[in-house]
């Protein structure tokens, strides 16, 4: 089956999971599973950008990996270097935008100046929306937003009762993005990881047991084919999405 044109999701999130285990295949250390990791994202880009997906969002490093032992850690932070330098003229020239989301305040110094260096460069880029989780949880988004809105009604910036789901949206990392359609994981396990909690309240969830670094755009391809044979019915009727009703509860 070709893929519709006219069915992509607009906005794919990706939970990139089991770079140890490819590596742990090969015998590899843990480390060339996330180097491989890196290779895979490139794919990732190439392919959306190919398919015309204008928002994709990546889960590269969550608040929980902090956990991991330091030369992990390290070696990861190194990576994540190597990679923006290495890559941003040519995501620049191919219009990729970058989106760095999560407590970057935890991050070292050396690595938020280049990622605001690399966010700043391209910003004015309309193709693809890259948005990069760092040390990124779904639940401090959550508790940091209530904190930002809660700050805004003590100063009488906003009053509670017109607090609703867009007011709150705008308090997230992810403020301005559409929220996911579709939320891939790789790797088998089922399991949303503190990943976009709010988000992905509507997103179709798909499970590859391919590891991360083997994840190539075949895989994306027949997620988005798998994706495209479903009806998203948001909480409706199958009658009532014929009669085209869907979009009235989507534009939430
Ligand atoms: C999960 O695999 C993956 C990560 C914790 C890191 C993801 C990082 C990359 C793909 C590379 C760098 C990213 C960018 C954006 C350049 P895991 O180690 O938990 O695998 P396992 O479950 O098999 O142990």
């Amino acid at each position: 089956m070709e893929l519709d044109s006219e069915n992509l999701p607009r906005h794919v999130a990706i939970i990139m999971d089991g770079n140890g285990r490819w590596a742990q295949a090969r015998g590899l250390p843990r480390l060339a599973g996330h180097r491989a990791g890196a290779e895979a994202v490139r794919a990732a880009i190439k392919t959306c950008r190919r398919l015309g997906i204008p928002y994709l969002t990546l889960y590269a490093f969550s608040q929980e990996n902090w956990g991991r032992p330091k030369a992990e850690v390290d070696g990861l932070m190194r990576l994540l270097r190597r990679y923006v330098r290495s890559e941003i003229e040519e995501l620049h020239r191919h219009g990729v935008r970058i989106n760095i989301i999560g407590a970057l305040e935890h991050l070292p110094a050396d690595t938020v100046r280049l990622l605001q260096e690399a966010m700043a460069r391209t910003a004015a880029n309309e193709d693809l929306t890259l948005s990069i989780a760092l040390s990124y949880g779904g639940r401090p988004e959550i508790i940091r937003a209530c904190r930002l809105l809660a700050r805004d009604c003590l100063d009488g910036r906003i009053e509670p009762e017109a607090i609703d789901e867009a007011a709150f949206g705008g308090f997230l990392y992810t403020a301005g993005l559409p929220d996911p359609d579709l939320l891939i994981r790789t790797g088998g396990e089922h399991r949303v990881s503190n990943f976009l909690l709010w988000q992905i309240a509507y997103a179709e969830i798909y499970i590859s047991d391919v590891f991360w670094p083997d994840f190539g755009e075949d895989h994306l391809q027949e997620a988005v084919r798998n994706y495209q044979r479903r009806q998203r019915r948001f909480g409706l009727t199958g009658e009532q999405i014929v009669q085209g009703r869907a979009g009235e509860t989507k534009s939430r």
